[in-house]
Parts: C-alpha cells; sequence; structure tokens
C-alpha cells in the first residue's frame, strides 16, 4: 500500500483528493494547520505549519508519496507557497519520498501576478530538487470562479472583466488525475488539465446570474495592466487539453440542486 501525504487537506484540491486516494488504496495522511472535519471520525492527521516549520517530520514518516497541495493565495504566497515548500521538500528529500507531485496552474509563465510568480518559482525548487517530482498544471475549478461570483452577487450591479478567458474544470475531475499519477514512478510535467470549454467571464457570469434566477445587471470593468491583459489573451487556458468533461452549467446546476433544501438559499429572492 501507498503511504501518502496530502498537505492542504483542508483545502478545495485536498479535500477533494482524500477520499480519491483512500479509494485507490492509497494509506492516506492528511496534513494542515487545522484538523480536517472527518478528523473526528477516522483519519491519520497532522498539525503541520510550513511557515513555522513544524510537524514536518511527522508528516514525512514513512512516507512515500506527497501530494503537496498547501497554498496560500489569500496570505503570505512567499512564506507558503516558495518557503514553506522548500522546507517541505528538503523534508521530503531526507524521507526519500519517491515522487513529489506539486499541482500548479496553467499559464503562469505569461501572466504576471505576484502569486502566480511564487508558484512558478515553486515549480522550480521542485524540479530542482534531489527527489522524483511530478507537476500537474491545471485550469481555474469551477469553485474558485463560483466563490468570486458570490463575492459580487449582492451587489445592485456586477463590475467584472467581461473578456477575461477562463476555462473552468471540476476538481474532482483534476483529483482523479493527480491520483493516477500518484504512483512511485514519478512523471515530472504531465499534460495541462484545462475544462470542456472556454468562456468569458461575462459568460460566466451570465449563466451563474441565470442558474440562480438573478436580474442584477453585469457591467465590464476594464482593469488596466498586464495581468488582466494576459487573462484577455487567454493565458490562462489550454485550447488543446480539455481532459475536464463537466461544463460550467452542469457544475452550476449541481451546487444550486444540492442547496434546493436549503433555508438560506430559498429566502434569497430573486432580484
Ligand atoms: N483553486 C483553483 O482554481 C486552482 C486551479 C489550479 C491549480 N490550483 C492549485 O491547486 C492547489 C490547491 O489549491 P486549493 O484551491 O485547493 O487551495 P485552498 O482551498 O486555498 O487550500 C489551501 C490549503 O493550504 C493549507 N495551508 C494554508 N497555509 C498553510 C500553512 N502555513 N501551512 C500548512 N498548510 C497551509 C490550508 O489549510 P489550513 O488553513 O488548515 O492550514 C488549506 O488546506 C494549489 O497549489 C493551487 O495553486 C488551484
Amino acid at each position: 500500500m501507498i503511504q501518502t501525504l496530502v498537505t492542504g487537506a483542508t483545502g478545495t484540491l485536498g479535500t477533494a483528493l482524500r477520499p480519491r486516494l483512500t479509494a485507490a488504496d492509497h494509506a492516506v495522511r492528511a496534513a494542515s494547520r487545522s484538523p480536517p472535519e472527518e478528523t473526528r471520525v477516522e483519519l491519520d492527521w497532522v498539525e503541520l505549519d510550513l511557515i513555522e516549520g513544524t510537524g514536518l517530520e511527522s508528516a514525512l514518516d514513512n512516507v512515500d508519496v506527497v501530494i503537496h497541495t498547501a497554498t496560500a493565495p489569500k496570505g503570505d504566497t512567499a512564506a507558503v507557497d516558495v518557503q514553506g515548500t522548500k522546507r517541505l521538500l528538503k523534508a521530503a528529500e531526507a524521507a526519500d519520498v519517491e515522487n513529489f507531485l506539486y499541482p500548479s496552474i496553467v499559464g503562469i509563465d505569461d501572466i504576471p501576478f505576484s502569486y502566480y510568480e511564487h508558484k512558478g518559482t515553486a515549480e522550480t525548487i521542485v524540479e530542482e530538487s534531489n527527489i522524483p517530482t511530478t507537476i500537474v498544471r491545471a485550469t481555474q475549478f469551477h469553485s474558485f470562479i463560483a466563490e468570486l461570483l458570490d463575492s459580487v452577487a449582492k451587489l445592485p450591479l456586477w463590475p467584472l472583466p467581461t473578456n477575461a478567458q477562463i476555462q473552468p474544470v471540476d476538481v474532482g475531475e483534476v483529483a482523479d488525475i493527480i491520483v493516477d499519477h500518484a504512483t512511485l514512478t514519478a512523471s515530472e510535467r504531465t499534460d495541462l488539465v484545462g475544462g470542456p470549454n472556454i468562456h468569458s467571464v461575462g459568460k460566466l457570469a451570465q449563466t451563474y446570474r441565470n442558474t440562480r434566477g438573478l436580474r442584477r445587471p453585469i457591467i465590464r470593468f476594464p482593469i488596466p495592466g498586464k495581468t488582466m491583459a494576459a487573462f484577455r489573451t487567454g493565458y490562462a487556458t489550454c485550447p488543446d487539453n480539455r481532459a475536464g468533461t463537466v461544463t460550467w452549467e452542469e457544475w452550476l446546476a449541481e451546487r444550486y440542486a444540492s442547496r434546493a433544501d436549503e433555508p438560506t438559499t430559498r429566502a434569497q429572492s430573486p432580484t
């Protein structure tokens, strides 16, 4: 049985990975600063803080494969994504890990954005390490786009960079691909993982609005600068790699179908 450590085990990707790894017969160790909710049931969980460097030894004890999903896009990305990755790799080298998998993001070399620059630096650190590694770049998860739209949904007008191009993908499908690569043989760089369709943010927002039965106007909010220009050019997409099959429309339908019974959702009146 492969002993696999998942860092960032409480995150979006980490949460999707844990049951899939278990189903694929991995012995899963979950790590993050706060325990996943299922810890109360039955889970090999280690408290790991990549900034403090605490918990590394216990996290890596007897581990064959590491899937390093811990990240801090809204926090100190240099400390977590760069320095934290360095610390984790050093411990993984000491533990003779057979395959260190690093999920990353499509287009980070061409999109000047500090989080992406830190992800790029982390990829280099991973590739230059003394252990076999696998880097899997994916496009934005559906849930990530939905959370961004949730944050404007209460505004009377939705100001959005409507021309930015996105290829949203189902996190479960990304997790399935990562699990396929979580073997004792590393793959270096895998094919890019993108969703089935490329949409403008304007189109994604319209579908989101229609699914929720809302009527707020979507207005183009041009964000100047090279970052948004890169998104408009389509650098965050990979048209030749459409491994994901779940469309944005299907994902939204599922999200709101499963919320239909929740009182808070029912209470939201169309506006
Ligand atoms: N989201 C997307 O659309 C997307 C798309 C493509 C690729 N990716 C990549 O996929 C990976 C996972 O992304 P995600 O969206 O699943 O991330 P996420 O939901 O933000 O989860 C981040 C995880 O990192 C942990 N973490 C944060 N700071 C930490 C620290 N100091 N020490 C240890 N753990 C820490 C968090 O748990 P605690 O707070 O409990 O520590 C959490 O479990 C990342 O590499 C990301 O770049 C994401």
